[in-house]
């Protein structure tokens, strides 16, 4: 029987494959370090949690809840852009709470796409960014992800040679995979030109809190006239380490608000109002929290790409995100990421993410994820050393499987 339309669209998570070795090796007995999945590891601040627990014992928080989110949540989100941002929105029109970002994404992409609508899309990217789209009848057109001069002549070359022009566009700084951050002078750029193109915006900033050096990163916002086009996409499972929760935001404008509020109030109720509640707390909280989780992220970024030199294997020290986006080592550069990131789980117990897995240009990469302590960092280091140490051996072996093949 025929795969059905929509599944056919969606190949199988390349991650899987590196997941089910993984799944084998530790099966075997192995201590796989686990530096694939964005997973962040760290618990949920206590007092989100005691707010939580607070709120969930009053019975008329267990009935359906609002799916645009309850009225003080979308406030604290619109208080969170005045400060942080310097940006007004109104709660009323300008902010709806999604069930984490990568819902309201696919969902925004399900309200405004028409089957054949062209949208412009970074490669390699966090795989929602295409994928949504795909889902929801559209057609990706791949762009570069350096937020500099580089990226408008490919920008300029899509937008005059597809047809029909395309709809929208979707950036992504602090960018997952690569780590690159924008400025408010690109963003300028980017909305002066959708602007003149009437494109829409969609931004994802998922990683607004996760820096490191210098000046935290600006939102496409903070852009006059910005709201004329752009819409944002905030997430709360790497700000506070509450990644099981599902709790995101979209921002921006009205009409697109309202069209990904619409889907949304025919496919689901809300967040459970005790999550909203305590999203809330933690939004109107003093930044504390914020400072921890980006301190633990920073201090193992600095482990990891010293252990990791050591070891032999130079790694960009990533700005921003909880990962860094690391060039496959020059003797294994010919196997490609998904071969290599398999020889790493099999041959130093180390796991990290293919960079095919986010486009055909992630091929010469894999994605390091700080997702687990600065000792296991330092482990994961030890191992890629001994495994670089018998390196000829090891290639070895994956050609010549390669070539049985
Ligand atoms: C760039 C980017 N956007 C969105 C998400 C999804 O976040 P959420 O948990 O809010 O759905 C992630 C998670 O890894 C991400 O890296």
């Amino acid at each position: 029987m025929e795969e059905f339309h929509k599944v056919r669209r969606l190949p199988p998570y390349v991650f899987e494959q590196v997941n089910r070795l993984k799944a084998s090796a530790r099966a075997a007995g192995a201590d796989i370090i686990d530096l694939g999945m964005g997973n962040p590891d760290l618990p949920t601040p206590q007092s989100i949690v005691d707010k939580l627990c607070e709120v969930v014992r009053d019975p008329r928080t267990h009935r359906y809840s609002s799916s645009k989110g309850i009225p003080g949540l979308r406030r604290a989100q619109a208080g969170y852009y005045a400060r942080r941002f310097g940006v007004k929105l109104n709660p009323e029109t300008e902010v709806v709470a999604t069930l984490g970002s990568k819902e309201g994404f696919a969902n925004m992409a399900q309200a405004i796409t028409a089957p054949g609508d062209v949208i412009l899309c970074p490669n390699p990217t966090y795989p929602i960014h295409a994928f949504g789209f795909l889902m929801a009848g559209g057609v990706i057109r791949s762009l570069s992800v350096e937020p500099d001069d580089s990226f408008f002549p490919p920008l300029e070359r899509a937008v005059k040679h597809s047809i029909p022009k395309p709809l929208a566009l979707v950036i992504n700084y602090p960018s997952n995979p690569t780590a690159h951050v924008a400025t408010l002078d690109f963003y300028k750029e980017v909305i002066a030109f959708a602007r003149k193109h009437e494109i829409i915006v969609l931004s994802d900033l998922a990683y607004s809190e996760i820096y490191f050096d210098g000046a935290p990163p600006p939102s496409v916002l903070q852009v006059p006239g910005a709201k004329d086009v752009a819409v944002e996409f905030t997430s709360m499972s790497k700000t506070f380490s509450m990644p099981g929760w599902r709790m995101g935001f979209a921002v921006g404008n009205e009409r697109l608000i309202s069209a990904l509020a619409r889907v949304k109030s025919y496919l689901d109720y809300g967040a459970f109002t005790p999550i909203q509640v305590a999203a809330t707390h933690a939004l109107n909280g003093d930044g504390k929290d914020i400072e921890e989780v980006r301190s633990i992220y920073h201090k193992r970024r600095d482990v990891m790409v010293e252990s990791f030199g050591k070891a032999g294997w130079d790694v960009t020290p990533p700005a921003a995100t909880m990962f860094a986006w690391a060039k496959i080592p020059e003797p294994f550069q010919a196997l490609g990421s998904l071969e290599f990131s398999k020889l790493l789980v099999e041959k130093a117990d180390v796991a990290v993410a293919p960079g095919i897995g986010f486009g055909e240009h992630g091929d010469q990469h894999v994605r390091i994820a700080l997702v687990e302590n600065e000792h296991r960092i330092r482990q994961a280091a030890r191992n890629l050393k001994r495994f670089f140490a018998s390196a000829d051996v090891a290639t070895d072996n994956i050609v010549a499987l390669n070539a049985h093949r």
